[in-house]
């Protein structure tokens, strides 16, 4: 497995490119198992992740193109329902499947995704959404097994906001018979970006973006060509980069809007920040300011950004209190970061940070993505060396993190583990 060898201490300076928005990506490459013709989508990021929804997508029977950002589904042949637990393990996002296949197939069979490193994340929410559309739902050595001949729209009110449960249900609403309305729906741009398309292939869905959504069913969608919106988390994450190395960064192709919670919290740490139409320019003064932050669903501070802002809250003037609530485990970073020198106590669901004139380099590794970018971000400002290990997760998420560091100045690289 690679690891990531980063020399800390240079300040970033520059300009760097977006990626398209791998949690967007996700959902919307699913949606075209809804048509039966090809759909194009460009602006898709190059991620493991991405290429896991691809295999699964092509293992049901839909045919794949892909052209370096531009991927081709056509689900025309869709035939088999079933999501096997090998891939489903390997990326919890493959529940996705799971209501195109029953409003497509009228039957499904998709591995329970488990629990991860972050957390317990259960499935619940999508399976009593789905069971209030019609579905007969039953759980089977570690699969769940739906199946309905028609779906019917129903009102559904989630428990606690979920975006892939809410964007599950979309999927299954718009070719439902009838009208769906989700209520304390998740508002995540994710979410917004899912609908549009949608509402292209010819989806009635109105409200994505509030805790109310309706969704008027339609016999049948037809293809589209799209294009994935810009990642927030990794617009966010050189963010942090640049407030944390004291650099001078420009964040190009990006959606401003999306990241208004990132932008206030580094406004408030003491960091420049010149919101253009597209762009974000940040740049990073000394001292870095303690501020408080406690993650919340969107329009919230994302849980996705909470690990690289502990890492900011590390070298800060005095002491933080960073709150994570929506997921249970979500500070696995905190003793890699601790071996970094950093000063950081865990009481229950938040982490007390007492800020640390310097962090020094370490071999450090994560189970979980952006634990992992967290670590990266770590190095860049640590004295000496930082190795960071098992970068199978950085994969996932981030699309050649060391080579946009890299032209952006970092001493970065990339080798082969033993
Ligand atoms: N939840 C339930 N029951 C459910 C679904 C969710 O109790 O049926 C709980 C979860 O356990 C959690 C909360 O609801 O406590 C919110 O979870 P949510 O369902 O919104 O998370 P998700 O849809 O599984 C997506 C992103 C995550 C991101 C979260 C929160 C994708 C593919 N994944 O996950 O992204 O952290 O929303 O914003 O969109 C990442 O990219 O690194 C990542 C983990």
């Amino acid at each position: 497995m690679d690891k990531i060898i980063i020399e800390g201490g240079v300040p970033l300076q520059g300009e760097v490119h977006i990626s398209g928005a791998k949690n967007a990506a996700l959902p919307i490459l699913v949606s075209a198992l809804l048509t039966d013709g090809w759909c194009t989508y460009q602006n898709v990021p190059r991620l493991r992740d991405i290429d896991s929804i691809l295999q699964l997508l092509s293992m049901l029977g839909a045919q794949i193109e892909v052209d370096g950002y531009t991927v081709r589904i056509n689900a025309a042949g869709l035939k088999n329902a079933e999501a096997p637990y090998d891939l489903v393990r390997k990326m919890r996002a493959s529940i996705l499947v799971l209501c195109p296949l029953v409003a497509r197939l009228k039957t499904a069979k998709v591995s329970l995704p488990g629990g991860c490193a972050i957390g317990a994340r259960p499935i619940n929410l999508h399976l009593k959404g789905l069971a209030r559309l019609g579905a007969d739902i039953t759980l089977e050595h570690g699969y769940v097994l739906a199946s309905a001949e028609r779906l019917v729209g129903d009102e559904i009110y989630f428990e606690t906001p979920t975006v892939t449960g809410t964007e599950n249900l979309m999927m299954a609403a718009a070719l439902a018979q009838g009208k769906t309305i989700l209520k304390n729906a998740a508002r995540e741009p994710e979410v917004v970006a899912l609908a549009d398309v949608l509402n292209q292939m010819g989806a009635c869905i109105k409200g994505a973006g509030t805790a109310v959504v309706s969704i008027e069913g339609v016999p049948a969608l037809k293809p589209v060509s799209v294009r994935i919106i810009p990642d927030r988390i990794e617009t966010g994450t050189f963010m942090v980069a640049a407030a944390l190395t004291q650099g001078d960064l420009l964040v190009r192709d990006c959606e401003p809007e999306h990241v208004g919670g990132i932008i206030d919290k580094l406004k408030q740490v003491g960091a420049a920040i010149q919101v253009g139409a597209k762009s974000i320019h940040v740049k990073g003064r000394a001292p870095i300011e303690s501020v408080d932050v406690k993650t919340f669903p969107y329009p919230g501070f994302p849980t996705d950004m909470q690990a690289q802002f502990m890492v900011l809250m590390s070298v800060a003037r005095g002491l933080s209190v960073i709150s994570e609530t929506v997921f249970e485990n979500r500070f696995i970073h905190v003793s890699e970061l601790r071996r970094m020198g950093a000063d950081i106590t865990v009481s229950g669901h938040s982490a007390v940070i007492k800020g640390v004139p310097s962090l020094s380099g370490a071999p450090v590794m994560a189970t979980d993505l952006r634990a992992s970018a967290s670590l990266v971000l770590a190095g860049l400002v640590a004295s000496g060396t930082t190795e960071v290990n098992r970068i199978y997760h950085l994969d996932r998420g981030y699309e050649a993190m060391e080579t946009k560091f890299q032209k952006l100045g970092a001493r970065i690289r990339r080798e082969k583990s033993n």
